[in-house]
């Protein structure tokens, strides 16, 4: 699509070149015509004919600019979707991360290059030989100067590139740096208030600021330095152009009206060599982000698109699982293997940073394992579509984010046209559904950034009826309880027998022991190894048994014994 349009873009160049001869022509008919000879028809009929021309190309101009936005338009539309997937992609995920929302920057800067009248410098760029071969038809004098020109424009477009490259790479680091900056201040801006962390944090960011708008400074001077001179340099050039005219027209070697010609011609020549100049750094800017989403793409396209899977509905097994957090190498989660059937409730115990989150990634499927698998029914979760996977799936993170959209948005996992059924269904079986009725405007409230303040129990609530709307065969709840009450916990103990009665599986990161109420299988995590996998009472016994030192390191223990029946 993108090559035949290129092609009718080159065509297009092609006739507005010729097009753009048009003035010099006509001025040279003037002085060497119409002027000797005094005749008005004639110059009548070249005003007429050169209007025509004029209108042509301006109606060429406009077509191919034209042409040109809907290219860079096309482009984007072809690829957003996929820089966006890309972005929230767990492979990638890590590496999207420390190059932030730099995918979708790149594809901004292409869109914008090609929407800017960079390409069609480009496209004009090979017609100089031709205006300049015409500068030699006029007189060798005349095309050696407008040669000696060109070759010192484009000597002066090369030391641009080269000399700005490095303070070019400096402002793009620290200008990511200092975004950054600027985004974890905004969102942390009550922890620097509280505690009086706002005027150093000003400090350090007036630090990174100054030394960004430095850095701007030094490659903003060597770019406009080299288009100022470039400038110049091409009015030096016509007047040259004009003065060998003018030498030649004295030795009675060519006429007043080629000295005129000429010396537009010259100007013509070098025009598309200026813009070429001028939008040198875009174009540079663009083919390397035109590389990077290259190679994001390509490292989509080798996963492949995997069958949808059929829903599930008897068991999950995890067969000896390693995780590692996505770009590393230390595993997290080591050798992990358990089976469940439906109907089952699982609770993973274990200490701070003892892989318990980690686990519950693997689970879902948002970290890809670096050994083993998780099935179910048998069909190992790479296996399947992240779409159709989404449907058989209930997750409750630990660090609960809702989106910009109403409750009901949110609670429907922002299906396009969801079931109202449902949503009730889920906000009853999470227990959150009187709750909603006493916000502002009930299910339509928006929430999210833009949106009203919800208490932390609620958005953990509004979460737990997200990972329960339509009945997910799998449900996993990665500390559902650590902002809740008393209501909230027998809620949450409530809705996870609800998923073990309709025959699913629903697995809970526990952090206070009330969330092991529902459950009735436990799994001791230590260090990323399984110490105990079973019923739970047997587990907890042995879990318990050893010496009081161990239990310390448990953070839930302490009180199992006394409040789980
Ligand atoms: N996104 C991440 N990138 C790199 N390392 C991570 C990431 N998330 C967790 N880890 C590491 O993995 C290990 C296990 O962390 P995990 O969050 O799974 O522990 P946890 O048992 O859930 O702890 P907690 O009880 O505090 O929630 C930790 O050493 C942590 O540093
Ligand atoms: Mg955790």
């Amino acid at each position: 699509m993108c090559r035949n349009t290129f092609v009718a873009v080159g065509v297009f160049s092609g006739a507005l070149n010729i097009l753009l001869l048009s003035g010099s022509m006509f001025m040279l008919q003037v002085y060497d015509r119409v002027l000797p000879s005094r005749s008005v028809p004639t110059l009548v009929g070249l005003v007429v004919i050169v209007a025509v021309l004029y209108a042509f190309q301006g109606l060429l101009d406009l077509i191919r600019t034209r042409i040109l936005v809907r290219v860079a338009r096309d482009v984007d539309d072809v690829l957003s979707t996929r820089v966006y997937d890309a972005l929230i992609r767990p492979p990638f995920g890590r590496e999207a991360s420390a190059r932030g929302l730099q995918p979708l920057r790149d594809l901004d800067q292409v869109r914008g290059f090609l929407a800017s009248a960079g390409p069609t410098a480009l496209f004009d760029l090979p017609w100089m030989p031709v205006y300049l071969a015409l500068c030699f038809a006029f007189h060798v004098w005349i095309g050696i100067a407008g040669l000696v020109g060109a070759v010192i424009l484009l000597a002066v477009t090369l030391s641009t590139e080269f000399m700005s490259r490095s303070p070019a790479r400096k402002v793009a680091a620290l200008g990511a740096l200092r975004s950054s900056l600027a985004e974890a201040s905004r969102r942390n801006g009550e922890v620097l208030q509280a505690m009086g962390m706002a005027r150093r944090m000003a400090e350090r960011w007036s630090e990174i600021n100054g030394r960004y708008m430095a850095a701007h400074q030094s490659a903003a001077d060597v770019t406009g330095g080299f288009g100022a001179f470039s400038r110049v340099l091409r009015m030096a050039l016509q007047s040259a152009v004009l003065a060998v005219g003018a030498y030649l027209v004295i030795r009675e070697e060519a006429t007043a009206g080629i000295i005129i010609a000429a010396s537009i011609l010259t100007s013509r020549a070098l025009a598309p060599v200026e813009l070429a100049v001028a939008h040198w750094r875009s174009f540079m800017g663009a083919r390397q982000s035109w590389r990077h989403i290259g190679d994001l793409m390509r490292r989509l396209d080798s996963n492949g698109q995997p069958m949808p899977l059929p829903a599930p509905a008897s068991d999950l097994s995890v067969e000896g699982l390693s995780v590692a957090p996505p770009g590393q190498v230390r595993l997290v989660v080591n050798d992990v293997r358990f089976r469940l059937e439906k109907g089952q409730g699982l609770g993973i115990i274990g200490p701070t940073g003892s892989g318990k989150s980690s686990l519950a990634r693997a689970l879902v499927g948002v970290w890809p394992p670096v050994r083993g698998k998780v099935r179910l029914d048998g069909a190992a979760l790479d296996q399947c579509t992240p779409d159709s996977l989404g449907r058989h799936v209930g997750y409750v993170p630990q660090t609960i984010e809702l989106f910009e959209g109403s409750v009901s948005d949110n609670i429907a996992r922002f299906e396009p046209d969801p079931d109202p059924a449902a949503i009730l269904a889920a906000s009853r079986a999470a227990g959150v559904h009187e709750l909603i009725l006493r916000l502002p405007d009930g299910y339509d409230t928006p929430v999210g950034e833009a949106g009203i303040d919800l208490s932390a129990g609620v958005r953990q609530r509004l979460a737990l009826a997200r990972a329960l709307y339509r009945d997910p065969f799998l449900v996993v709840l990665d500390e559902p309880n650590s902002n809740l009450d008393a209501d909230g916990d027998q809620a949450l103990t409530h809705a996870i027998l609800g998923v073990r009665r309709r025959g699913g599986i629903v697995i809970v990161v526990a952090h206070r022991p009330s969330a092991l109420m529902g459950v009735d299988m436990v799994l001791a995590l230590n260090g990323g190894q399984v110490q105990a996998f079973g019923p739970k009472d047997e587990v907890l016994r042995k879990v318990l048994r050893p010496a009081p030192a161990r239990l310390a390191d448990l953070k839930l223990v302490p009180d199992v014994i006394g409040s789980v029946p």
